[in-house]
């Protein structure tokens, strides 16, 4: 791939980069470092015009909505949570599936004297779905290990992600309402897209072959 910018691309580690990686080599680009051994946040590739920044999956919206990176991959999640302000979505990378789901214990009974609890990370997403119900609800904020809290009376349901569905399941917990599916997309900073025009709409057409594997 020719390119007449230089381009810097946000990625997270772990799935979203494995999985990323074949469709960006399908377009010449490949990590000079491997993130996952390498401690360095911006990493060379074959391609001297791109960079990578690797950063938490939670912060690719923001890196590319500030044009702090022109182009990054982030989950639908992230970007429902974001909001998705300042970004174009131009791709579905078709990776990383799952659902935003509710769940919560199999016998679990709406409580009649307050508002149904729910611990999430998505606080955006929950608000807006249960807001959308018209059920109000009182939304709890946590980082991580979230099937945890139905087990310990910390909240009636949780708003999380569902892969397999094995969590839910050691925690003797069920999927309850469908929310969202979800799967990486590319995302691309409104001002990169006019100013870099042909730069990222080449990278974007190569990465929309390799995801329908032509
Ligand atoms: C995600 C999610 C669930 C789990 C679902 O967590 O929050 O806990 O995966 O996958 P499953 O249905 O296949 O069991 P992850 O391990 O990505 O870590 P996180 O809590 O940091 O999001």
């Amino acid at each position: 791939m020719n390119l007449n910018a230089s381009l810097t691309i946000a990625l997270s580690k772990g799935r979203i980069f494995e999985q990323t990686l074949p469709l960006l080599a399908h377009a010449g680009v490949e990590p000079l470092e491997d993130p996952e051994t390498s401690r360095k946040l911006i990493l060379e590739t074959t391609n001297p015009r791109v960079k990578f920044v690797i950063i938490r999956a939670s912060d690719v919206p923001t890196y590319v909505q500030y044009g702090a990176a022109d182009l990054g991959v982030a989950g639908k999640d992230v970007l429902l949570e974001h909001g998705g302000e300042g970004l174009y979505e131009p791709l579905d990378l078709e990776i990383a599936r799952c659902r935003l789901m509710v769940a919560g214990l199999p016998d679990s009974r709406p409580p009649s004297s307050r508002r149904l609890r729910i611990a999430t990370k998505y606080v955006h997403c929950a608000e807006r779905y249960f807001a959308a119900k018209g059920q109000q609800v009182e939304i709890i904020k946590l980082y991580g290990s979230m099937e945890l809290a139905p087990l310990v009376g910390l909240a009636d349901q949780i708003v999380d992600l569902v892969e397999s569905g094995n969590t839910l399941k050691a925690n003797g917990l069920v999927p309850l309402e469908h929310i969202a599916d979800i799967s990486s997309r590319l995302v691309v900073n409104k001002a990169s897209w006019k100013m870099k025009h042909e730069a990222v709409t080449g990278l974007l057409e190569l990465l929309r072959e390799a995801v329908g594997g032509e």
